[in-house]
């Protein structure tokens, strides 16, 4: 396998792999590209620590972590807790070195620990964390995404789910109407009104009242209003909007799903959602969260809006635009913007919004995100899919490697995923097999089979080559788990 070369003068330094060309790493970004694990990534030291620490943890936090999918539970075994991360690589409380492809499930464009934005961050942890007042770079970063991004007023919030919170929110009191379409597999955040048959293949034409909370704690009445559909069903869609156009506020969909493993949307699928909500006086509210500034510079939205000459009412992001701090975001039309408080009537508010950390990380973050960045991130990416593909087939399992932009993910199911109906057919035991042949190699992957892997601007050659070199023996535990053709 040859491994494109970006600039002269980076060749890997794993032994073995001196007939490997691989690519160098980005911008100021070198200097974090090779970090020296404390431990041979391919022979962990153990998980002794992790294990500690997860029964302790587990003691005190429900099923131990902040977030359901790092104990863990899809793929078993124990969770490893990290305790630094450089560049492409996280090394964990035993001491070992793993190659990260979760990227905080996003975040980490440009690696872990990028020196300018850590600089950036101390100075502005140097001029104190939180005022609740107005700053300079919140203003900056407001700026900066407004001249990325087809929106013409942002408004800054600490998470995901706030920003998707409240831009379906603003989009029922500007529309001052009630419904919300989404659809089945969409992840947007624990919002009560989207976890409605939200990973659930039960989505159907959907009436009011029949979308059902995903899970105990959402009552009935907070996702009657909430009208679930299969994705890329153009069929789905028109339906739903004959029947109740006049009533829907909105439809939110993931600028092109990521959490169900990646799906990309039909050709033309968002233009014409992006018509269909314009044609019955709904808002388009493109989620942009995972997608934005990730899967190119311009998001989603750069692949197909951008070509296409169309623009959402409304966006949310968040992961990218925080550098790895908690901010996230919802902007959109002025006039829709204007409807939000202080400006409008619409109320949302938060104590922590556009904290200036948060906030400068960001900007620093998109500000290094050139296109140089995007450029690597497709060349790294075709290496590691083209390495994945070549050892799952060798080892007879079924699999799809599906991508938009820079970003993609392996499906354990020969065949293509176009809705959530379609992930779900995938073999999670082979997965899970994987999952640990991978890690026990020293490449941590997300630990689900519904997720994309996500590489930075830090994975260099030596990463892209302990990835190589991982896959054939992963590929093999797959089949002998149950995922052979
Ligand atoms: C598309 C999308 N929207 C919203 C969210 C929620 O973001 P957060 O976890 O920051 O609340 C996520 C999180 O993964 C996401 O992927």
């Amino acid at each position: 396998m040859i491994v494109p070369r970006s600039r002269p003068g980076h060749t890997s330094n794993r032994p073995g792999s001196a007939d490997v060309q691989c690519l160098g790493p980005v911008g100021e970004n070198a200097a974090v590209t090779s970090p020296e694990p404390t431990t041979q990534t391919a022979a962990p030291a153990g998980t002794q620590r992790s294990a500690h620490l997860f029964a302790r943890a587990r003691a005190v936090t429900p099923g131990g972590v902040n977030s359901p999918v790092r104990a863990f539970d899809a793929v078993g075994g124990t969770p490893r807790f990290i305790a630094s991360a450089r560049g492409a690589w996280l090394t964990d409380v035993d001491g070992t070195a793993y190659v990260d492809l979760i990227g905080s499930w996003g975040p980490m464009l440009l690696g872990h620990a990028h020196p300018e934005v850590q600089a950036a961050v101390a100075e502005a942890v140097a001029r104190g964390t939180s005022y609740g007042t107005p700053t300079v770079p919140e203003v900056e970063l407001a700026e900066e995404i407004v001249s990325r991004a087809p929106i013409e007023a942002i408004r800054f919030v600490s998470s995901g789910t706030e920003a998707t919170m409240s831009a379906i929110r603003l989009a029922r009191g500007f529309t001052g109407r009630d419904l919300v379409v989404k659809f089945a597999g969409c992840y947007h955040g624990h919002v009560d009104a989207l976890l409605a048959s939200a990973g659930s293949g039960l989505a159907t034409f959907a009436e009011p009242g029949n979308a059902s909370p995903s899970t105990p704690g959402v009552p009935a009445s907070a996702t009657e209003l909430t009208l679930v559909l299969p994705y890329n069903d153009r069929t789905a869609v028109e339906a739903a909007f004959a029947e109740h156009g006049d009533r829907i506020a909105c439809l939110i969909t993931e600028a092109a799903p990521g959490n169900m493993g990646v799906v990309p949307p039909a050709p033309g699928f968002n233009a014409f959602l992006a018509e269909t909500c314009a044609r019955h006086g709904a808002l388009f509210v493109s989620d942009e969260v995972m997608t934005g500034f990730r899967a190119s510079r311009l998001g989603q939205w750069g692949l197909d809006g951008a070509v296409e000459g169309w623009r959402p009412d409304l966006m949310t992001f968040g992961k990218v635009m925080g550098g790895g701090f908690p901010a996230a975001a919802f902007g959109g039309r002025a006039d829709v913007m204007a409807a939000l408080s202080p400006q409008g009537p619409v109320y949302q508010a938060g104590t922590l919004s556009g904290n200036p950390v948060a906030t400068t990380a960001g900007l620093t973050t998109l500000r290094l995100a050139t296109e140089e960045v995007y450029t690597y991130l497709h060349q790294v990416g075709d290496v590691v899919k083209a390495g994945a593909a070549e050892a799952l087939a060798a080892a007879g399992v079924p699999h799809t490697i599906q991508s938009t932009g820079t970003m993609f993910s392996v499906f354990f199911t020969g065949e293509a995923v176009t809705d959530f109906a379609g992930a779900q057919r995938q073999d999670l035991p082979a997965y899970a097999a994987f999952f640990h042949a991978m890690l026990d190699r020293g490449i941590h992957l997300p630990p689900s089979a519904y997720e994309a892997w996500f590489l930075s601007a830090a994975h260099d050659d030596r990463a892209v080559q302990t990835i190589l070199d991982a896959l054939p023996a992963a590929a093999e535990a797959a089949a002998r788990a149950g995922g052979k053709a």
